[in-house]
């Protein structure tokens, strides 16, 4: 517990987020980084890139109700604080996506509007598994569906586009990076707080297990929403082209610039299946297959 205890402590994480790797940082970036012009004359590739944003702004809500709820559902005070801390983060996450939303031109009275028009209905029903576990404070179901799906896809996902994004995209690659070091710590709290929880409460498994199956189902069906008919891909690559130069995006060991989207889906879909059985295999959960979309 002492090791838990001083990882997870509210001086851990101001030592490390806030007086480490966001230091100097303006909304998640170097202050003064900018979105590329190629992006804001772009029609498509700006609205587009508005469509991702809010998948971005519609899940970090998620966490921060998520994370926020748990508090109180905590049985230990060691656990509360952490989840102060990352509620901290969570919000900061909704605020830098929200602020790219603006930067990508939306006016900020239209920002709830342009939430509804563009958050994938997938998405939306994701989110309502797992809150629906907190506001029964259900501690338990809702750690692993916070701390090990929700998070395990969103560090996945910012990876994938941080790869994407690091040579057209400094500032996102930026924003990124701090945002993928705040869910690497989430992951690990709920690995390590959650195993011996559920050792305690076996008979909370079959519900648990469905919650991840059913989870696992409309993020599969997100992220084929997402790179199947998507029109970004073909104008990158119409924009390559053209300027003669060649992209490249390394992830997991392929060049995704060099991908067609099904392939980038596959990809994506492949790594965090992975790492869910992975990491519920460590808290002594068993990995449920989902339905393919
Ligand atoms: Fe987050
Ligand atoms: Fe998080």
């Amino acid at each position: 517990m002492s090791d838990f205890l001083s990882m997870y402590s509210i001086q851990y994480w101001l030592e490390s987020c806030p007086q480490g790797y966001l230091m100097n940082t303006e909304f998640g970036h170097a202050p003064g980084e900018k979105e590329p012009d190629l992006l804001l004359a772009n029609e498509l590739l700006r609205t587009e890139t508005i469509r991702t944003t809010v998948q971005l702004v519609m899940g970090e809500r998620c966490a921060l109700a998520a994370s926020s709820g748990l508090i109180n559902a905590a049985p230990d005070e060691a656990s509360k604080r952490f989840l102060a801390t990352q509620t901290l983060d969570e919000a900061r996450h909704v605020e830098v996506f929200t602020q790219r939303l603006y930067d990508l031109g939306v006016k900020k009275p239209d920002l709830e509007d342009t939430l509804q028009q563009y958050a994938n209905p997938n998405l939306v029903k994701f989110a309502e598994i797992l809150l629906e576990k907190v506001d029964k404070k259900d501690f338990v179901a809702g750690v692993v569906g916070q701390n090990v799906i929700l998070e395990g896809m969103a560090f996945s996902v910012f990876e994938m586009m941080q790869s994407l994004s690091r040579e057209l995209n400094p500032k996102f690659a930026n924003t990124l990076a701090g945002t993928i070091a705040d869910e690497r710590r989430h992951v690990g709290f709920g690995e390590n707080r959650i195993g011996s929880l559920i050792r305690e409460h076996p008979e909370k498994k079959p519900e648990i297990e469905r919650m991840q199956r059913d989870m696992s189902y409309y993020m599969l069906a997100t992220f084929a929403d997402s790179f199947r008919n998507n029109p970004m891909q073909a104008e990158m690559d119409r924009i390559e082209a053209a300027s003669g130069g060649a992209r490249h995006a390394t992830y997991q060991g392929v060049d995704l610039a060099q991908m067609a989207p099904e392939e980038m889906e596959k990809v994506l879909a492949d790594t965090v299946l992975k790492e869910f059985k992975i990491r519920l295999g460590r808290i002594g959960i068993e990995y449920q297959t989902p339905r393919r979309p």
